[in-house]
């Protein structure tokens, strides 16, 4: 077991359905802590640069305007293997697909809106972190 940080976002339809705080509360009793959030609304070119891993796809054009089509709410999870951890919280990206008690099984409505991101790997958690945050916007908990 490692110490992780990772990098979440609550997409546009999960903002828009006010369902933050229920994302949130599943992180928390997870045993995942955030140590930094802010909201934001993604223009285009953040929204290819953040998922130019996939440009190539067929999905690409409506994943970007999707992610743009309203505020986000990204935020820092740490814990105990939090990258995996938080995987597990969010479940397979289909919904259909997503294990029972997931946030995407119990929240999202289409494999495209899927109501939360989260990075896959510790090397992605860096970089998608960095995308998002300064090192001094993230508060390392004290008790
Ligand atoms: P994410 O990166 O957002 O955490 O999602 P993921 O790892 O579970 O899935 P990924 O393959 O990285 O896909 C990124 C996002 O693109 C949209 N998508 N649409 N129409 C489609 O077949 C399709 N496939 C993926 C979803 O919003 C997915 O989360
Ligand atoms: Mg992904």
């Amino acid at each position: 077991m490692a110490l992780e940080r990772t990098l979440s976002i609550v997409k546009p339809d999960g903002v828009a359905r006010n369902l933050i705080g229920d994302v949130y509360n599943r992180f928390e009793k997870a045993g995942l802590r955030i140590v930094g959030a802010r909201m934001l609304h993604l223009t285009t070119a953040q929204a290819e640069s953040f998922y130019a891993v996939h440009s190539e796809r067929g999905f690409f054009k409506d994943l970007v305007s999707y992610m743009c089509s309203g505020p986000v709410i990204a935020q820092v999870l740490e814990g105990e293997d939090a990258v995996a951890k938080h995987r597990e919280v969010m479940g397979a990206t289909d919904p259909k697909k997503a294990a029972p008690g997931t946030i995407r099984a119990d929240l999202a409505t289409s494999i495209e809106e899927n109501v939360a991101h989260g990075s896959d790997s510790v090397e992605n958690a860096a970089r998608e972190i960095a995308f998002f945050f300064a090192e001094t916007d993230l508060c390392s908990r004290t008790r």
